[in-house]
């Protein structure tokens, strides 16, 4: 039995994070186990810990899946570089998990400001929670196990975002390619070498002095052609879209916040001036309704164009500095002398003048939003600027093309996002640990909800070399959002950009999501169906003590989990498989079928850098079909299915039109079942009202002696 009381403290501005409210309780249940005080500005809950409780949840924080024994701060920031000791990044989600032997608990605080989690860093037994506000809604979920919760969870906070189904194609990004030439050579380049891509994005440069709803007419003349060129070799242009709007008088954008007052305040009540890439900027106060909604409607400058897809970025918003910190900042270094040593950062043995510059946090208690109470520092709303710009995005498109599904990821998030849009994890490094990162962050991320998530493939800071590129490509094809991304000072990362061998091997990784694209996107409907998350961590699905602190393998959807390679050198992967027998595929092509049984237990196997360690659980399928170069060249007529049966086992394959919002799931369920040595299928028709992908399905069944049997069916429909 699953519970839940809405607690409300103060009286809360409505941040649309949730969507479905309790009736708030009357008073505080004094049975609670949380204990609370408040000060003037702040209010604390603690929390005692069993010796076994674990704690997920808080999004895409850096750290183990199990945040026990450390601090996070629920505030967005980007953090470059990605380091251990980062205690806020991007995507804070005040929502934990407390997972005890034989129950859970779920807390969710619905509240814009700064949070901090002590997951029993100061005392080992104690969560404390600091809340920097006395205005919020406290949820308190109570189950059985975390399943429970997580479903409580989504009935809160609303279904997933649902992306277009191409977007589970790969994606290839760079900041930037610079000019339509370069665009079309990287276009050319994937399709003459047939690696398969859905889409390219134009990182900042394509604006016109990076003025956001322009594109700069010398490297890219004519863009409606190009446009049109592109998206006629099956690719989707993915623009980047930042919030700060370049101060320059004629620019329309500009003209028309400022004349509408559509802009954050500085104290004195004129428009803030920060600054970030176009230099001078201001920021919309997409708090507002009416500034959203003038916002949402500027997308109708890419949407004439057929372009629907977008990237939030900067969307925390980052800062690189203000007209002021820039005067301070000269003052400081014509100060500086033989005393320098009062601005030394003893710890890294340099002059420290960052609180000058590029530390958008020293920036924020100096702007203002307009709210129905009155002008509130930012500071107090901090989390809830990048939702809000996404509200604004989402709530346009779908004015703009109603009924069609956008393609929309975001760097900043909280709750509620997950109904929205997609993220990426922000600035990584090419660094092996942020390989074994992104999984730890994604996980996290679909147990909030964001359920299309993932991170810059090879890494945006630095360099990447090929072993790390092909290890975080074959990561990669398994998470909902595939995409390589890097820097403008990184060494070139496409996936012809090393040696030969590397190129095919990542040409082999990226055919093979293609080859399984259409059951990933079935089970990605499945698991949005069951409010539950895409890509799970092991514990979720079994009982088996000890799964807790699994960290570098998952599971995508109930049925196939993925131990990708995590580090330089190694030819060796170990792993555990709870419970069940498993059908183990090492693979690096996606029609060479080298399966082979594997009894419950811990394996340490041989994986060639070619190679990617796959598991099907016994009595589960997976569908593979034919690969193409982009979702939609091809009709297909046929889809092959694999898996190993003891004795039965149904398999029910989602797909819909992958297109508009209201399209109807369809569902084909087949009973497959080996008695005596004999398969048998049975197609169990359900009501399905558009015609299903393919016709023919060929069953590549294994028994646990490891025998195979085949059968083809071909789909009757009444
Ligand atoms: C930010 C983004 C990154 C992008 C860059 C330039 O750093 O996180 O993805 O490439 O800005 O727009």
């Amino acid at each position: 039995m699953t519970e839940t009381r809405l607690y409300r403290f103060g009286s809360p501005d409505q941040t649309d994070s949730i969507r479905h409210q309790p009736q708030p309780e009357k008073s505080w249940n004094s049975s609670v186990n949380l204990q609370y005080y408040q000060t003037f500005n702040q209010t604390n809950f603690s929390l005692s810990l069993n010796p076994e409780s674990s704690i997920y949840g808080l999004g895409q924080n850096i750290g183990p899946i199990n945040r026990r024994g450390a601090t996070y701060r629920l505030f967005n920031m980007q953090a470059r570089p990605q380091t251990p000791d980062c205690r806020a990044v991007n995507g804070p989600y005040a929502f934990s998990i407390i997972k005890n032997k034989n129950s859970c608990q779920g807390i969710l605080i619905d509240c814009p400001a700064e949070i901090n989690f002590d997951c029993g860093f100061t005392k080992p037994d104690l969560l404390s929670i600091c809340i920097e506000s006395l205005d919020f809604d406290l949820y308190l979920i109570e189950g059985i196990d975390v399943k429970d919760i997580l479903k409580e969870y989504t009935s809160l906070t609303g279904k997933s975002y649902l992306p277009p189904k191409w977007a589970f194609g790969f994606q290839q990004s760079r900041y930037s390619y610079m000019n339509a030439k370069e665009v079309q050579e990287i276009a050319q380049n994937f399709r003459s070498r047939q690696i398969p891509c859905d889409a390219i994005y134009l990182d900042i440069d394509y604006m016109e002095d990076y003025k956001v709803f322009t594109v700069d007419p010398e490297p890219f003349p004519n863009f409606a052609n190009f446009t049109k060129e592109i998206q006629g070799q099956g690719f989707h242009l993915i623009p980047i879209i930042d919030p700060g709007v370049k101060i320059e008088s004629g620019y329309s954008v500009y003209e028309e916040g400022v004349s509408k007052g559509y802009f954050c305040k500085n104290a004195e009540g004129q428009d803030y001036i920060a600054a970030v890439w176009p230099s001078l900027i201001h920021f919309p106060d997409f708090l507002r309704a009416e500034v959203r909604e003038w916002w949402g409607n500027l997308y109708k400058f890419f949407t004439d164009l057929g372009i629907s897809a977008f990237w939030n970025d900067m969307n925390e918003p980052e800062i690189f500095y203000s007209p002021d910190s820039i005067q301070q900042l000269k003052k400081r270094v014509t100060e500086l002398d033989y005393t320098a040593w009062r601005d030394l950062d003893p710890i890294h043995y340099k002059i420290n003048l960052d609180r000058f510059m590029l530390n958008s946090e020293t920036f924020y208690p100096d702007f203002f939003h307009q709210t129905p109470t009155g002008l509130v520092p930012h500071q107090e709303l901090h989390n809830l600027y990048g939702f809000k710009m996404l509200q604004a995005a989402s709530e346009g498109l779908q004015k703009l093309n109603p009924n069609q599904r956008y393609f929309l990821i975001s760097r900043s998030s909280m709750l509620g996002v997950n109904r929205l849009a997609g993220v990426w994890t922000g600035d990584n490094s090419s660094w092996w640990e942020h390989l074994k990162l992104n999984i730890q962050m994604v996980i996290s991320l679909n147990l909030c909800g964001v359920l299309y998530s993932g991170s810059d493939i090879g890494g945006h800071c630095g360099n990447a070399d090929e072993e790390l590129l092909i290890r975080w490509t074959q990561l990669g094809a398994f998470l909902p959002l595939f995409r390589n991304h890097t820097e403008k000072s990184s060494r070139r990362q496409e996936p012809w950009a090393y040696s030969s061998t590397a190129t095919e091997i990542i040409k082999d990784v990226i055919t093979l999501r293609y080859a399984l694209i259409d059951y990933l996107y079935s089970e990605f409907l499945k698991a949005r169906e069951q409010n539950l998350p895409f890509i799970r961590p092991v514990f979720l699905e079994f009982a088996e003590a000890g799964l807790d602190e699994i960290n570098d393998q998952f599971l995508c959807g109930a049925s196939l989990m993925i131990a990708p390679v995590i580090e330089p050198n190694a030819r060796h992967r170990t792993i555990i498989l709870p419970e069940f027998n498993w059908l183990y595929w090492c693979a690096s092509k996606h029609d060479q079928y080298n399966f082979q049984v594997l009894a419950p237990g811990i394996h340490r196997l041989l994986v060639a850098l070619n190679q990617i360690p796959i598991f099907i659980k016994e009595n589960h399928l997976i569908l593979l079909t034919e690969p193409e170069q982009f979702q939609g060249e091809k009709i297909k007529s046929e889809a092959i299915i694999i898996g190993l049966i003891n004795q039965e086992s149904s398999f029910t394959f989602y797909y819909d039109d992958g297109v508009t919002i209201n399209s109807e799931i369809q569902k084909i369920k087949f009973k497959v079942s080996l008695k005596n040595k004999i398969l048998e299928i049975e197609q169990q028709l359900l009501p399905i009202t558009a015609k299903p992908p393919y016709q023919n399905f060929n069953f590549m069944i294994y028994d646990l002696a490891g025998n195979q049997y085949y059968k083809q069916i071909s789909l009757s429909l009444t």
